[in-house]
């Protein structure tokens, strides 16, 4: 089975009329299985809409729908016959007498399926079969039981289809409890096979469908038995709902997500030992799959990430095998990436730069941390690519960085040295408003005195900005020629001052470079991490 993963529902759409667009420019006389429910429907508005354009021609193809409730009136607004002739059949110049639907109305559903399979196979049998899956795992109507019937028969419903169809009908009790359905065999002597899933609500049956033996339970996982088979699912359908979590020095953060939809967040403090890291970490994301339907875990956290081991000097992480720790605990598959990655990486999903495929994140605290992303994907390099705050921006008598080399960025442009930077120019200058505020806040500086001073119009004040500002530009600048992104990302403390740090900064780079700063800031690895 072929996969096609799509970034959304309307990708899906997309993807699946592109290929039943090929099948009738190739046949245009072709047999055509189609499908009702709610995950065709964007497909058949894309066909419709290239029909339109006088992209396709439907008048010589023929078509035989899997399946129809039974008992039902073709003019009932919920009959498969009303829904095909609203969102197709009408739409498109396909030959009404060419388009089979099971007779919902007969008397006889017996003669009525033999009849059926008899005309699909008078038609030359189908070239391209369109389906849906339910989420019990049936096709067509073919629902799980002990053994599946081959051809097109009358079935009974399951309480679980008869629950997710009820959503179109008035009640429960309206929904027919019966159905007339291709067989398995009838839908496996398709020539192709395609199957749509789209949804978070489909994520647990495609997950069975792609790791499961084939099984009558799933009665989807027969269609592993055929040749061709083509799988186009989104992200929510491939992936369900997503456990993020983004390891801090001080706290731990959680966030659940739904597709676009961020569904719950929570935090706990930061424990000082491994174990007590992982018991948190445990206590707190089983309580949350009690709630959630969690599939997969994501963690960021601080380190270096080698072959799945990880170090980090600010945790107690030394070659510690957070996934396969996390995994047992969990009893969900855990991906671990570095948390500035992750932070990237929530940012180009959740953020202000949401339509971009490459950005840069940076972020200005202690150090400076970044993470960057290439075609919506993070950029790993060997390991520890996207250190953006060890590139070298000053060469001769650069300072000393702990990393061992002299001049690295993180020395100049993080809040930590913007804040040495300051209290050194103070002292130097103890007639300055810079070192009024300094002595007020008992002979110390943070970020929010130097843009106090600054607001006061201190000469000092402002030429520490000035440099920092110089320094930082120097940076990004050098990140825009290397990466070439669609925008970079500022986050941490320091951007907390908005157009007081943009402004100036926006002045001094080139004016093609779009910069923003971060709204989602210190939520971002959280949410990056659930997208991993
Ligand atoms: C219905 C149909 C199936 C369809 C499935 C999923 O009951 N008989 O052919 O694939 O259920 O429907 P939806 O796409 O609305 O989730």
């Amino acid at each position: 089975m072929r996969i096609i993963l799509c970034e959304n529902y309307d990708e899906l759409s997309e993807k699946a009329a592109g290929i039943v667009a090929s099948q009738v420019m190739l046949k245009p006389d072709c047999v055509l299985g189609l499908a009702t429910g709610s995950t065709p429907v964007g497909m058949y508005n894309k066909l419709a809409e290239m029909y339109k354009n006088g992209e396709i021609d439907f008048s010589q193809v023929r078509s035989f729908n899997l399946d129809e409730y039974y008992p039902i009136k073709k003019d009932n607004d919920q009959s498969y016959y009303t829904f095909m002739r609203e969102n197709l059949f009408s739409k498109i110049n396909i030959d009404p007498n060419n388009t089979h639907i099971p007779n919902g109305e007969t008397d006889n559903p017996k003669a009525e399926c033999e009849n059926y399979e008899k005309m699909i196979k008078q038609s030359g049998g189908v070239d391209l079969q369109i389906l849906g899956i339910g989420q019990n795992g049936h096709i067509g109507f073919n629902e799980p039981d002990a053994s599946l019937n081959s051809y097109t028969h009358l079935t009974k419903l399951t309480e679980n289809t008869i629950n997710a169809n009820s959503r179109f009908f008035n009640s429960y009790d309206e929904v027919p409890k019966q159905a007339l359905t291709m067989g398995i065999s009838t839908i496996l002597s398709a020539k192709k096979i395609i199957l749509l899933a789209s949804g978070a609500s489909k994520s647990t049956v495609v997950a069975e469908l792609l790791n499961d033996a084939i099984n009558t339970s799933v009665p989807a996982t027969m269609l592993k038995t055929h040749p061709d088979v083509i799988l186009i699912c989104d992200r929510d359908a491939y992936m369900g709902t997503k456990l993020g979590i983004d390891i801090g020095g001080t706290n731990i953060k959680f966030a659940v997500v739904e597709g676009d939809c961020v569904k719950y967040k929570s935090s706990v403090k930061t424990e000082r030992t491994c174990e007590g890291i992982i018991e948190a970490i445990a206590k707190e994301a089983n309580s949350i799959k009690e709630q959630f339907n969690i599939k997969k875990v994501g963690v960021g956290t601080p380190g270096i990430i080698k072959n799945g081991m990880v170090t980090s000097v600010n945790l107690p992480f030394e070659n510690t095998n957070l996934e396969k720790l996390l995994k047992e605990r969990l009893g969900l598959p855990v991906t671990v990436d570095n948390d500035a990655n992750c932070a990237a990486l929530g940012e180009i999903e959740f953020g202000t730069t949401k339509e971009c495929d490459n950005i840069v994140l940076v972020s200005l605290g202690t150090g400076v941390g970044g993470g960057i992303i290439m075609n919506r994907q993070i950029c790993h390099g060997n390991n520890n690519m996207g250190e953006i705050g060890h590139i070298i921006i000053q060469t001769e008598g650069g300072r000393k960085c702990p990393c061992g080399l002299c001049g690295c960025w993180e020395q100049y442009a993080s809040a930590t040295a913007l804040i040495k930077d300051a209290q050194a120019a103070a002292l130097e200058n103890k007639e300055s408003v810079l070192y009024g505020l300094m002595e007020k806040n008992s002979s110390r500086l943070d970020g929010k005195l130097i843009f106090e001073a600054l607001d006061q119009g201190c000469e000092t004040a402002k030429a520490v900005f000035d440099k920092y500002i110089f320094y930082l530009a120097s940076g990004i600048e050098s990140l825009v020629n290397i990466f070439g992104p669609d925008a970079v990302v500022l986050a941490g403390g320091v951007t907390k001052q908005g157009d007081k740090l943009l402004a100036p900064l926006k002045e001094k780079l080139r004016g093609n470079i779009r910069i923003e700063i971060s709204e989602l800031q210190s939520d971002a690895g959280a949410l990056g991490a659930a997208m991993l």
